[in-house]
C-alpha cells in the first residue's frame, strides 16, 4: 500500500528546525490582532489525553480550558484490537515449533507502557482478549500487571487456547510489567531490558513470544534476546527501527499514523491563530489543496478530540511504512505567508527518552511547523517530572499557541494554572 508520504528537501528541514531565527514577523498579535491573555491562546493535549490515571475518564475541565482548546491523538481502542488480531493471527498460523519447550503451553511476556495512560491499558486489554486470557471485573477487562503467572494461577489473567497443527496449546501470560525507570519514567525501553533479563533467567524456555505496548521496549527486547532465540516480538508505533527490523524477524507493529497526528497538532492551532473553523485542512480542503481523508482520522465531539486511525504494519506491508518521518502527501502544502502569518508556538515533549515521541513525532511537527508557517520551541521534559518542562515555560506570553505532550495525565491543572497566571 502506498502511504503518499512525502519528503521535505533538507534545506526546508533545516529551516523548519531553526525557524525562529527565521521568521518573517514576529508578530504575537492573533486572532484579529486583539490583544489576549494566555489563558485564551490555542492549547493542543496531544499524546497524553488529559484524563483520570485510575479510570482513564477524560478531564473535561482541561479540554475546555479555552474554545480553542482540543486533544490530538490516536483511537487508542481501535489500534490496539488491530495489535491484538496481529499477535492472534500470527499465533494461530504458526507450526507447533512456536512451543519452543514443548510444554503444551504458547507462553507469553508483556511489557506494558505506563498502567495510568488510557493507550497503554487499552493495549492490555486488547492483547488479552486477543489471547484469550482477558479477566473482567465490574465487565471491564483488567489491565493491571500480573507480575508472575508461571503455573496459570493468576486471578488477573486466565489461560487460553489455541489449535496448531491440530493439537489443542494453552496460551498463558507467563509475566507483565509495568516498565518504569527507577527514577519512574513510564514506557522505558532499559526497564523492559532488565525484566527480559529477568524473566529470561528464572524461566527463560518457557517463554515463545513477547508482546510490548510500544516499539522502543519491543525492539530492546528483540535486540537483546528474541532476535538470536527465534522469539517472536510484536510492538506498536511503527517507528523507522522496528519496521526495518521486520526484515530481520520483528513480527509487527501497529502505526498510529504519527504523520496524521503530528500535522493535526498544529493544523488546529494554525486554524485557531488564523480564526477559521478547526476542521480547515483537516476534514474540509484548504486553498492549498491539504486535506485529511476519512480513514485517516475522526474528530470525537464530546472530547473535542482529534483521533488518527491506525493501521497494522507486518511483513506484508512493511516496505511501505520503513520512513514514518515523511510528512503525508495529502496536507503537505505549503501555506501563504501573507494569509497565514508567521506564529509562535511552544510544544513539549514529555521524556527526552521515548523512542515514538523522538524519533517519529519530533521531526514531523518540525516539517509540518514549516509547512504552516509556525515558528516552533519544542523543549523536552525528563519524563517523571512535571517540573523539567514547566520550568521551560518561564514566560509563555512570548508565544502565541501551546501544543502539551504532559508527562502524567492527570496533571493538566498544572499547565492551566500557568496559562491563567
Ligand atoms: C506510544 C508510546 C509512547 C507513549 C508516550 C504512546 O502512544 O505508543 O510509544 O511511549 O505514547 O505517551
Ligand atoms: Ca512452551
Amino acid at each position: 500500500m502506498n502511504l503518499g508520504k512525502k519528503i521535505l528537501p533538507p534545506i526546508l528541514l533545516a529551516f523548519a528546525v531553526t525557524s525562529s531565527a527565521c521568521a518573517e514577523t514576529a508578530s504575537t498579535s492573533m486572532m484579529n490582532d486583539a490583544i489576549i491573555s494566555n489563558k485564551d491562546k490555542p492549547v493542543v493535549w496531544f499524546n497524553r489525553q488529559p484524563s483520570n490515571s485510575e479510570t482513564g475518564e477524560p478531564d473535561y475541565d482541561a479540554i475546555t480550558f479555552n474554545k480553542h482548546t482540543y486533544y490530538v491523538g490516536a483511537d487508542t481502542e481501535q489500534g490496539a484490537a488491530l495489535q491484538g488480531e496481529m499477535i492472534i493471527k500470527y499465533i494461530s498460523e504458526c507450526d507447533s515449533s512456536l512451543d519452543r519447550n514443548g510444554d503444551g503451553i504458547i507462553g507469553y511476556v508483556l511489557a506494558i507502557g505506563d498502567d495510568g495512560h488510557n493507550s497503554s491499558a487499552s493495549r492490555t486489554r486488547a492483547e488479552r482478549k486477543a489471547c484469550g486470557t482477558a479477566v473482567k471485573k465490574n465487565d471491564v477487562i483488567i489491565s493491571d500487571a500480573v507480575e508472575l503467572n508461571l503455573d496459570g494461577s493468576s486471578n488477573i489473567v486466565q489461560d487460553g487456547h489455541v489449535t496448531l497443527e491440530g493439537k489443542d496449546y494453552i496460551i498463558r501470560e507467563l509475566a507483565s510489567k509495568e516498565m518504569k525507570s527507577p527514577d519512574g519514567a513510564t514506557w522505558n525501553a532499559d526497564a523492559a531490558a532488565v525484566a527480559l533479563d529477568e524473566w529470561v533467567k528464572q524461566f527463560g524456555d518457557d517463554i515463545d513470544v513477547i508482546i510490548s505496548s510500544n516499539d522502543g521496549m519491543g525492539l530492546k527486547m528483540f535486540d537483546n534476546w528474541a532476535h538470536s532465540n527465534g522469539v517472536p516480538v510484536f510492538g506498536y508505533d511503527a517507528n523507522g527501527d522496528c519496521v526495518a527490523a521486520i526484515k530481520d524477524g520483528f513480527c509487527g507493529s501497529i502505526s498510529q499514523r504519527a504523520e496524521v497526528q503530528a500535522y493535526m497538532t498544529l493544523r488546529i492551532i494554525r486554524n485557531c491563530l488564523d480564526g477559521v473553523d478547526a476542521n480547515t485542512g483537516i476534514a474540509t480542503i484548504d486553498e492549498a489543496g491539504n486535506v485529511l481523508n476519512e480513514a485517516d482520522f475522526y474528530y470525537a465531539d464530546r472530547e473535542r478530540a482529534f483521533k488518527a486511525l491506525n493501521l497494522a504494519v507486518t511483513e506484508d506491508n512493511y516496505q511501505s511504512h520503513l520512513d514514518p518521518r515523511a510528512t503525508y502527501d495529502m496536507v503537505s502544502h505549503q501555506l501563504d505567508a501573507k494569509t497565514h502569518p508567521r506564529k509562535k508556538v511552544w510544544i513539549n515533549i514529555y521524556s527526552d527518552k521515548d523512542d515514538f515521541l523522538s524519533q517519529t513525532y519530533q521531526p514531523l511537527l518540525q516539517q509540518y511547523a514549516y509547512t504552516l508557517n509556525l515558528d516552533v520551541t519544542i523543549v523536552i521534559g525528563n519524563g517523571y517530572d512535571e517540573s523539567s518542562i514547566t520550568s521551560q515555560l518561564p514566560n509563555p506570553s512570548e508565544y502565541d499557541a501551546y501544543a502539551i505532550n504532559m508527562i502524567k495525565t492527570d496533571h493538566a491543572k498544572i499547565y492551566m494554572d500557568l496559562l491563567s497566571k
